[in-house]
């Protein structure tokens, strides 16, 4: 069944908005077209470097990332899967490609990014793959309707160290059995606890990314198990994921000197993408603070 039937009345907006007291739409809206320097396909996630000359290539290892989040996904075909934070629907576009049988709808809360998203579909003429503009913390799909849903790198933007609202719209749009993937950076243990050098860090990447905080992996975990979520398997991903994010801080300097040269003018959401970019790599090497992780689990 087309998964369009059960995404209860679409709404779709395509007003371009910027400064709109929504700190994320702006962010995304102004830093989405910079991805394109990180991924040539608009893969805006870390990658997963599995095998030796993995490293060598980003773009292999961000492809890689799309790979290993659908094969936890246990897709077959005619099955309908959901990305809750679809970016520009680089992961839906592989997969849509990879399993021509199965239907992906990616669900953002940017409105450019769905009108983008869909001019990227359209270019490879995926009748499998759609883009819809909602919010995951308020689906609207209905209950008991989905085989797969999966949240990469987005669901660390909801409220609250356990984001327990796009995780309980997960196990309710999930059909019984149905998989749910959440792959992410998260904390490891409450913000409070962290060392003044790591918390300045945390706190500017957050801000600069518009993320309110990481989730932190004992409550996330927690939290699945408190709405029924089953057979949870949590996989620290932290090494597999280091060889791309060694790229950041270098792309960042480079896209800063290319923009110098070609007379670029920066704003302020590009500047916060830069600063994060910079970041995030120092910020990783703190182990016992810090991990990159996979979570699966069955409804
Ligand atoms: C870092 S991007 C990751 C995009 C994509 N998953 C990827 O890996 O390429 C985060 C995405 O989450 C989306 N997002 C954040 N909060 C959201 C919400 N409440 N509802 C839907 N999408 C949201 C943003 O619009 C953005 O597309």
């Amino acid at each position: 069944m087309n998964i369009t039937a059960k995404i209860l009345n679409p709404r779709v907006k395509t007003n371009h908005r910027t400064e709109s007291n929504n700190s994320l739409v702006d962010y995304y809206t102004e830093a989405g077209p910079d991805y394109e320097f990180w991924s040539k396909n608009f893969n805006m996630h870390f990658g997963y470097a599995e095998k030796r000359w993995d490293c060598l290539s980003r773009e292999k290892m961000l492809q890689r990332m799309n790979e290993v989040l659908l094969k936890s996904l246990e897709l077959k075909p005619g099955n309908d899967v959901v990305d809750l934070g679809c970016g520009l629907a680089a992961t839906i576009r592989y997969g849509a490609r990879k399993y021509p049988k199965t239907f992906f709808k990616g669900i953002t809360i940017t409105p450019w990014q769905v009108e983008k998203s869909q001019e990227l579909i359209n270019r490879l003429n995926l009748k499998n793959a759609s883009v819809v503009y909602g919010d995951y913390a308020n689906l609207n799909i209905q209950s008991d309707t989905i085989d797969a849903a999966f949240g990469l790198e987005s669901i660390s933007h909801a409220e609250g160290t356990n984001k327990t609202k796009p995780l309980n719209e997960a196990f309710r749009i999930l059909k019984p059995g149905g998989r749910f993937t959440m792959i992410d950076g998260f904390i490891k243990k409450p913000e409070r606890e962290l060392s003044n050098a790591v918390k300045g860090m945390y706190r500017l990447v957050c801000q600069n990314w518009a993320l309110p905080s990481f989730p932190n992996i004992n409550e996330v975990v927690y939290e699945l198990k408190s709405i029924g979520f089953r057979e949870i398997e949590v996989d620290e991903i932290s090494w597999k994921i280091a060889p791309s994010a060694v790229h950041a801080p270098f792309l960042s300097l480079f896209f800063l000197i290319k923009s110098f040269f070609t007379g670029k003018k920066l704003k302020r959401q590009n500047w916060n993408n830069l600063k994060a970019c910079f970041t995030i790599f120092f910020l990783g090497i703190f182990r016992k603070s810090i991990g990159y992780y996979k979570i699966s689990a069955k409804k």
